[in-house]
């Protein structure tokens, strides 16, 4: 396995994430550990895109334990229905949030932290864990980051 991400330097977001999957596949296909692969993979999103948060909450019963992540220090839990992670967890479906001062119940555990998008990872159709990503930046996330991030959390539940 090479320790080498490589992508474009003038690429856009979408041929980013084009160049990225397959290696994040190839990062991760070989090992069986699941912390060893979120960590690779949150150390991988937060070197290419520089996001201020980035990382895993995991389904412990009734709430949502922090897992492996890059950035500062996070809450540890989050209830189901709280903040935007809990929220997609409930809903089952990512939720791109522009702007978190609007989005009612938004757990701040950085305030520094302007715009997220949380993507569920599913097994057998259950949420078992959620991707979260946060940015100092209004408005960073969008469509392509959904659709993208989505195909990584399938191919993240494909290794469970
Ligand atoms: N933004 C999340 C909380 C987790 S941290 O930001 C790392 C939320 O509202 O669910």
């Amino acid at each position: 396995m090479s320790e080498q991400i490589h992508f474009s330097s003038e690429a856009s977001k979408q041929q980013i994430y084009e160049e990225l999957l397959p290696q994040i596949h190839a990062l991760i296909s070989d090992e069986k550990n699941l912390t060893a692969n979120l960590a690779n993979i949150s150390a991988v999103l937060k070197q290419v895109f520089n996001w201020w948060w980035v990382g895993f909450y995991w389904v412990d019963e009734t709430e949502l334990v922090l897992g492996p992540f890059q950035g500062p220090i996070a809450c540890t839990r989050i209830k189901l229905g709280k903040g935007v992670c809990g929220t997609a967890w409930q809903q089952q479906q990512s939720i791109v949030v522009p702007n978190v001062e609007l989005f009612p119940g938004h757990i701040a555990c950085s305030a520094v932290s302007k715009s997220e998008i949380v993507v569920p990872i599913l097994k057998n159709n259950i949420v078992v864990g959620v991707l979260d990503c946060d940015s100092e930046y209004l408005n960073h996330y969008d469509e392509i980051d959904r659709i993208y991030l989505e195909k990584l959390a399938t191919l993240i539940s494909q290794t469970l």
